[in-house]
């Protein structure tokens, strides 16, 4: 496994490689929802590429960009043990340059949910997933479903600018007790991780509401916000159900749903979703 840092070399190596290139953008402190991208990118592609970056772009707040966890030794020892064949982990300044001034927005698909509450947040997810595609032309590259709407924002920009990458979108992972992983778990005190448990327990009661044939999207926010209310550890920031496709929200089900939700848990902030279908 080759560990690259510098974007030039990595210019000068690309044009070499031959046969698909599967990439997987991550933002580092890996955990087992990264290892998932990792093990498929590696089945499907003949070349491997982890991407490692703390994006400054997509963070509202200097405070959260600081704390966000690093960890770069063990997340080469994850990467070689996944089988990368390379990791590029460049510096913000070879990112973004002193006269760097091109930006990509997603206009609709950008403004709810996490748009509504991150401003500028998918303006910087946006561009640093085009700058990095354009610097690897992968076949492919792996996203998680953990984050719904970032692989909604990143397939609208690849079909509107004609990019040539197939998106993929993998299952979310999560602990046995259905907390989804995220890297800022890691920040969570003992009880907080008890308390964060709620996203999930709002989530499945939507499920098991809907498949019990529940079907006004009011109730079924109001559900959710009822359940989060009885976690005192548990701010709620909002919840949604809406159309998977335009995140529209919805009145009536009529279709499958986007159930999701963040939620600030002490000083830690958690999204989560669920994609439902209704039976019958
Ligand atoms: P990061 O939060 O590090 O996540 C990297 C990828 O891992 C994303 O596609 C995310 O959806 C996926 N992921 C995170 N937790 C997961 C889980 N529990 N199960 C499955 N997949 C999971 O998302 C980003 O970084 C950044 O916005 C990035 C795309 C790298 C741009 O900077």
């Amino acid at each position: 496994m080759q560990v690259i840092q510098s974007l030039s070399a990595w210019k000068e190596l690309r044009p070499q490689l031959t046969g698909a290139l599967g990439l997987i953008p991550t933002m580092g402190a890996l955990h087992e929802g990264h290892l998932a991208l990792m093990r498929r990118a590696r089945e499907e592609n003949e070349i491997a590429v982890l991407w490692i970056f703390v994006n400054p772009k997509q963070f509202a707040e200097d405070a959260d960009f600081g704390s966000y966890p690093r960890v770069m030794e063990e997340d080469l020892r994850l990467a070689g043990e996944c089988g990368m064949d390379y990791v590029l982990a460049p510096g913000a300044r070879e990112v973004y340059p002193e006269d760097f001034q091109t930006y990509v927005e997603v206009e609709q698909l950008s403004q709810p949910l996490e748009g509504a509450h991150r401003a500028g947040h998918f303006r910087g997810v946006a561009t640093v997933v085009a700058k990095m595609l354009c610097l690897t032309q992968p076949q492919r590259a792996y996203f998680g479903q953990k984050d719904a709407q970032q692989t909604l924002v990143v397939k609208r920009m690849v079909e509107d600018l004609g990019m040539l990458t197939e998106i993929v979108v993998c299952p979310t992972v999560r602990d046995q007790d259905g907390l989804a992983l995220s890297s800022r778990n890691a920040r969570l005190s003992p009880r907080e991780r008890k308390a964060a448990l709620v996203l999930y327990r709002a989530l499945k009661d939507v499920e098991t509401a809907l498949r019990c044939g529940e079907r006004d999207c009011e109730v079924l926010r109001g559900r959710m916000r009822d359940i989060l209310g009885r976690e005192p550890r548990a701010e709620v920031e909002y919840v949604s159900i809406a159309d998977p496709n335009t995140l529209a929200e919805c009145a009536t089900v009529a279709g499958p749903v986007l159930a999701s939700l963040a939620v600030q848990i002490g000083d830690t902030r958690l999204i989560d979703n669920l994609q439902i279908e209704p039976r019958g």
